[in-house]
């Protein structure tokens, strides 16, 4: 199966970027054709700061390698590199209806985020993640829950093109996580851990050891006292509960046994040393980065040429079909 997935290099990754989709590429990459993409051109329908977009994407693509994407086996590469994601996504706009466009929540939380900044980048959104896709003629794509309706609007609008110009795309699906797909945010866990939140509501992968057992310490639990999942009445230990045991292999029910009659403490001691472990590569690799730009580029550089390859026939194809060419 050809995959594709992508994160927006929008600075401090967190752990809810990598449980809910970096951690599944891995395993993809065995019997799969993976595309991992560094998507630069979504990162800038929010604020930012262009000084710091190049940084964040040799961080982003940094994260990639220290998580276990292997440039030999998949493709890594920025977005904006290959023109043809644009070019499709104006393409796709033309059979785009704008009421879909517009009732997207990702699209409706933004704007509500960014009161002074809803540009039409925003609103088109979605049309270029499904380019993105169909470039490649994606069949599957590793995201979070968050990325579910997308994925719903990148299916109908391939459907859509292929009724009116012809079979050309496959219907790509969702390939969303039972356990980790929708990580909470730490100071309130009905919420979803988000980078646009208090800092302390998350844990980004470049963390310090000292900031990372801070944070998870201070995490909002219940006023109960026992380490129990149940994602309704008890949702702050629940997400903790999640966290621990997709870092550590152990199962939840186990998790509960280890910690019977031991308090809430003690439990996030022992979370927060399990999540320090777990990063201390990430924070490795952010370090080796400095020396390591060559290297990175040059992985950018050959998955540019790789994915280049594939973007320009589907390309023609696309315009032959719409009577461009
Ligand atoms: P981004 O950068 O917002 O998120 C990257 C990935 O992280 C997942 N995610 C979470 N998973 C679990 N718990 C959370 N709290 C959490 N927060 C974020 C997201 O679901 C996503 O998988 N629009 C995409 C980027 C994109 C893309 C694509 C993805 C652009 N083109 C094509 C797939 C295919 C996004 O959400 O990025």
């Amino acid at each position: 199966m050809r995959i594709f997935s992508g994160i927006r290099p929008t600075g401090d990754l967190h752990l809810g970027n990598y449980l809910g989709a970096i951690k599944q590429w891995i395993p993809l990459q065995q019997i799969n054709e993976c595309v991992f993409c560094i998507v630069d051109l979504h990162a800038i329908t929010t604020p930012y700061d262009p000084k710091k977009l190049q940084k964040n994407i040799l961080e982003t693509t940094a994260i990639y390698l220290a998580a276990g994407i292997n440039p030999e086996k998949s493709i890594i590469f920025v977005q904006s590199q290959i023109k043809e994601h644009a070019e499709l996504a104006w393409l796709l706009e033309t059979i785009t209806p704008m009421g879909e466009l517009k009732r997207m929540t990702q699209f409706k939380e933004k704007s509500e985020q960014h009161k002074d900044y809803i540009n039409a980048g925003l609103l088109n959104y979605p049309v270029l993640m499904a380019a993105d896709v169909l470039l490649y003629k994606g069949e599957a794509v590793p995201v979070g829950k968050d990325q579910e309706q997308h994925i719903e609007l990148m299916r109908s609008l391939a459907k859509k093109f292929n009724q009116k110009f012809g079979q050309t795309f496959k219907e790509p699906e969702s390939l969303i996580l039972k356990e980790g797909s929708k990580i909470m945010s730490l100071t309130d866990p009905k919420k979803k851990m988000s980078k646009s939140d208090e800092p302390k509501s998350c844990i980004f992968l470049f963390d310090a050891p000292e900031d990372i057992t801070k944070k998870i310490m201070s995490a909002t639990t219940d006023s109960g006292k026992d380490i129990k999942y149940n994602i309704t009445k008890k949702s702050g230990i629940s997400n903790l509960l999640t966290i621990y045991s997709l870092l550590s292999g152990k199962t939840t029910q186990e998790l509960e046994k280890e910690f019977k009659g031991k308090n809430y403490g003690e439990f996030k001691k022992s979370l927060a040393e399990v999540v320090v472990n777990y990063l201390e590569p990430f924070r490795r690799k952010q370090k080796e980065l400095a020396s390591r730009e060559a290297y990175i580029q040059e992985i950018l550089k050959k998955g540019q040429d790789r994915a280049q390859i594939i973007a320009k026939a589907t390309m023609q194809e696309v315009k032959e079909k719409m009577g461009l060419v």
